[in-house]
């Protein structure tokens, strides 16, 4: 004589319908495994409740579960059946009539899970452009050249020099490219300042042609957008950049350089660190790396004013921290800030890094002069036989 089988067992039975057998079925099976209110169910049918009363309990859990009807059936039974069984023949409904379901419409659960779903990548897509890992093929010795705000549509930049560096990194080897923000005036439409383009001698649609063109060029290794890419008008340069493929964020930017088997060099980049000191230029730099920041290089523009601090964090990190000037050299507001200008210097800045080196100290270095940083580049990659 066979076992009578338990609730559990004939539950499992009712539900073992191949066609229900989708991740909703298994979503169910495993929520009656784990015990779930289901088990609840699973006795109602061994003590013989009525077929109707136990369809209609299921198609209630479904839809408080957020489960499409037809899958908490069980047993084969239709859609139509559960339909029935929540409004018998004869039973009035509230209005007198009832209308058939719609499928593929999304419950109250669905939308909150897919909701949900998306900010959750949305954040981590966030956070993950702010902090971009490099993989470098080979352990050559390499340059990065960080172009200083390059404001390459206002009348005293020195476009020359943009066009120039440019060209330097696209036929230089082992030189990439890096800025720091403000690539074009970037005038707003509208308000006080909408004003400035009508006093500048280029107009919104070449200012756009020449920063594709002086963008375009060479490989990216960082870029960060500074207030006039921002803020400003409708010239955003960071959609020039590729950001799937390229480390570029509209204000902050970690870059993080790995070799195998080398320690990596971290390059934290921002148009402007927070924090002014009247006694040190680079202050707001300083302060994030002596205040717990892991990178070995800070960099950021915004104030026209080249500057380079080495210094060392209190564990002994040596770190550098600068300011890229700009290529804006001549500056009527910064004149009437009475600050000097027209003198130029520190447009771009070269850091060398030679990645097999041992000693910290001598591993990167950072030059205010690219003429100079492009001899010690060179010199360092026929050291290394590149
Ligand atoms: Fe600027
Ligand atoms: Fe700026």
């Amino acid at each position: 004589m066979t076992r009578p089988l338990t609730p559990r067992e004939k539950y499992l039975e009712l539900l073992g319908d191949a066609a229900l057998l989708t991740d909703h079925f298994r979503d169910l099976m495993a929520k009656y495994q784990a015990g779930d209110r289901l088990v609840r169910s699973a006795r109602a049918f061994a003590k013989g409740q009525s077929t109707a009363a136990l369809v209609a309990h299921h198609v209630r859990w479904a839809e408080d579960e957020g489960y499409e009807r037809g899958f908490a059936v069980g047993g084969g039974a239709s859609l139509q059946g559960a339909d029935d069984a929540l409004n018998p023949q004869g039973a009035p409904s509230p209005q007198g009539f009832r209308v058939s379901p719609l499928p593929g419409g999304e419950t109250v659960q669905e939308i909150i899970d897919r909701r949900a779903r998306s900010t959750k990548l949305k954040r981590q897509r966030r956070k993950a452009l702010h902090a971009r890992v490099v993989h470098m093929d080979t352990p050559e010795p390499v340059g990065i050249l960080f172009h200083g705000d390059p404001h390459l549509d206002d009348d005293g930049t020195d476009i020359e020099l943009a066009m120039l560096h440019r060209d330097i990194c696209m036929r230089e080897p082992g030189l990439l490219r890096a800025c720091v923000g403000d690539v074009l005036n970037n005038w707003p439409d509208a308000g006080k300042l909408a004003v400035l383009y009508k006093k500048q001698g280029t107009n919104i649609e070449e200012a756009w042609k020449i920063a594709e063109h002086w963008m375009r060029g060479g490989r990216w290794l960082g870029f960060v957008g500074g207030n006039h890419d921002n803020n400003m008008g409708q010239l955003d340069a960071t959609r020039l950049l590729d950001v799937e493929t390229t480390p570029a964020a509209g204000d902050d930017l970690r870059v993080e350089l790995r070799w195998p088997g080398l320690d990596p060099l971290r390059i934290h980049m921002r148009h402007n660190f927070s924090g002014r000191s009247q006694w040190n230029p680079v202050h707001g730099a300083m302060k994030e790396a002596q205040m717990g920041g892991d990178c070995d290089v800070y960099v950021q523009g915004h104030h026209h004013e080249p500057v380079i601090m080495k210094a060392r964090t209190k564990q002994g990190k040596p770190y550098i921290a600068a300011k890229v000037g700009a290529y804006k050299v001549e500056d009527n507001y910064a004149r009437r800030l009475g600050f000097a200008t027209g003198i130029g210097g520190g447009e771009a800045m070269l850091l060398v890094v030679d990645p097999l080196e041992e000693d910290p100290q001598a591993r990167f270095d950072l030059f205010d002069s690219v003429d100079r940083g492009l001899l010690v580049l060179r010199a360092l990659r026929e050291r290394r036989g590149r």
